[in-house]
């Protein structure tokens, strides 16, 4: 077994308003305080931040926000710079999602340039990468991975800060979870890759699963060797369902 402290996040995409949000952490945050040998962090959309971060002050879950722009400030209509997300309490950003990927244009260089004033404003990146189910079936994953980890981390990027999130996005609230062995299979391959950048430090860069992760499937998921934690859509929206996966048991 590794020596990675599991780290479970929750991404709540487009959901919960604030009295959604005051209502999940108020019976969520008691329910998993003695989950200590764990990192817990949890997404809300951006309006939620200043309540959630309010809520979670002296907890053990910290709050992260689901992207970033990548100035400081300036004429950016409707943007949220790195400095203001810090200064709120955010921890962690989520940089490269796939639906931002998708649906808001964003390139393998957007995404770069995130994680780079991210990291400057000294926010801990989620970094998320993964292959369509068109680009599994015609054998392109690794190409796809390689090609996302190069480019999206390009700038000597300290390991140490960040986390990588492999979502194959077939498995994003499709219900189709990669089996474990598919999911481990690739976290290997991803480590391979990361040491090729960092050497001996990839051995302690967690690598999380997200794809329709849910409280059934997660224990065998995390009890794959290279898979270090989970990124979790769908069933963080439920404190039941949020609460088990967090304390999944391997
Ligand atoms: P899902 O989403 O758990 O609903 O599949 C995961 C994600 O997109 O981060």
């Amino acid at each position: 077994m590794t020596m990675r402290k599991p780290f479970i996040a929750a991404n709540w995409k487009m959901n919960k308003t604030l009295s959604e949000t005051e209502e999940f952490l108020s019976q969520f945050v008691p329910e998993v305080k003695n989950e200590h040998d764990r990192d817990i962090v949890i997404a809300p959309p951006f309006t939620s931040l200043p309540l959630a971060a309010e809520k979670l002050r002296n907890t053990n879950i910290a709050l992260a926000s689901q992207d970033v722009f990548y100035e400081e400030k300036g004429a950016y209509t409707g943007e949220i710079s790195p400095l203001m997300l810090a200064d709120i309490g955010c921890k962690y950003v989520i940089i490269g999602h796939s639906e931002r990927r998708q649906f808001f244009s964003e390139t393998d260089e957007i995404v770069n340039k995130k994680v780079k004033t991210a990291k400057k404003a000294g926010l801990g990146v989620i970094f998320c990468i993964g292959e369509t189910l068109d680009e599994r079936e015609t054998g392109k994953t690794l190409e796809i991975l390689e090609r996302e980890i190069e480019k999206g981390l390009d700038g000597h990027i300290d390991p140490m800060e960040m986390v990588i999130a492999y979502e194959p996005i077939w498995a994003i609230g499709t219900g189709k979870t990669a089996t474990p062995g598919q999911a481990q299979e690739v976290h290997a391959y991803i480590r391979k890759k990361l040491e090729v950048l960092y050497g001996n430090k990839a051995d302690e860069l967690c690598i999380l699963y997200g794809g329709s992760v849910t409280p059934d499937n997660i224990d065998s998921l995390m009890a794959c060797n290279d898979i270090d934690g989970a990124l979790v859509g769908g069933a963080s929206l439920k404190v039941d369902s949020f609460a088990s996966i967090v304390k999944f048991r391997r």
